[in-house]
């Protein structure tokens, strides 16, 4: 009888941490393009956001005050008992990962691996385009994590005024197109085959990039890779969701309006449910 008990409150807890939610975070509205495909891959998950609009944009800091605020966020998401915590940023993935991934005991993963992985396998004329925050760009993570796969040169552009355009909700003014062009056009130049999205943000830029590069140029946007690796990880672990109905929890550090309003067009469904905290 004891026993039976036993078993029957392990398979309890264990249901209890299957539907515990998955963590994402980033600096504003870019990892929510990551958190809209997690949701459509992984549709029974209960997700809890986080955007530190307060501190946007990391892309210009220095990496201690990225490790800072990353460490804070993920602090609160720990305390809201999530599963595995996605860092939906690269400038934070940049900085901080290894940091967070020391510090605590939850499974975290960031977006510049998959990323890297993908344009290695994509590319076949060894001639890769990356272009992201200064923050991501300076710290040559992409340059690291490609050459554990081959020795190739990358062709890196910051591109500055991307987040604020996109923050700003301004993706299809003229100039956009403008500023766009004058980025991509020296990677142009080097006769990349293949351009990496460096930051979640350019996501929502995607379409106004495709028109600025030559056809046979691959994006490489890791935010469906991503909706896979976290599959993977939950599989592996035995730790996939089993309810059908999930939660979606939006949490910010600053103008929670703001968020509802721009955001609920990058997260392709109206956004609810968004508490402004302070998190220090
Ligand atoms: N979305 C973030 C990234 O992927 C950065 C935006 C910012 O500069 O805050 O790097």
């Amino acid at each position: 009888m004891k026993e039976l008990l036993d078993t029957m409150q392990k398979k309890q807890k264990k249901k209890v941490i299957n539907n515990n939610p998955i963590g994402i975070f980033d600096s504003g509205f870019g990892g929510l393009t990551v958190m809209s495909a997690i949701h459509k891959g992984l549709p029974c998950e209960n997700l809890i956001y986080f955007g530190d609009t307060a501190h946007i944009p990391y892309g210009a800091k220095s990496q201690n005050i990225v490790i800072k605020f990353s460490t804070e966020i993920a602090s609160f998401l720990v305390k809201q008992q999530v599963k595995l915590i996605v860092i939906a940023c690269n400038t934070a993935t940049a900085f901080a990962l290894p940091f967070l991934q020391k510090k605590f005991n939850v499974p975290i993963i960031g977006v510049i691996k998959p990323g890297a992985k993908a344009a290695v396998f994509a590319s076949k004329n060894k001639k890769i385009g990356v272009i992201g925050t200064e923050g991501t760009i300076n710290s040559k993570s992409y340059t690291k994590e490609i050459n554990k796969f081959a020795k190739i040169k990358l062709h890196q552009q910051a591109c500055p005024l991307f987040v604020p355009i996109v923050e700003e909700g301004l993706i299809n003014s003229n100039f956009t197109n403008e500023i766009v062009q004058k980025y991509i056009q020296p990677l142009l130049n080097k006769k990349i085959d293949t351009l990496v999205l460096g930051c979640t943000h350019y996501t929502l830029l995607k379409e106004v990039i495709k028109k600025n590069i030559k056809e046979g140029i691959t994006l490489i946007d890791s935010t469906q890779i991503i909706s896979q690796e976290v599959k993977n990880i939950l599989e592996e672990k035995k730790l996939l969701a089993s309810k059908s109905k999930p939660n979606l929890k939006f949490y910010v550090s600053d103008n929670p309006l703001k968020f509802k309003k721009i955001g609920s067009r990058f997260f392709g469904k109206k956004i609810t449910n968004i508490k402004k905290i302070e998190l220090r």
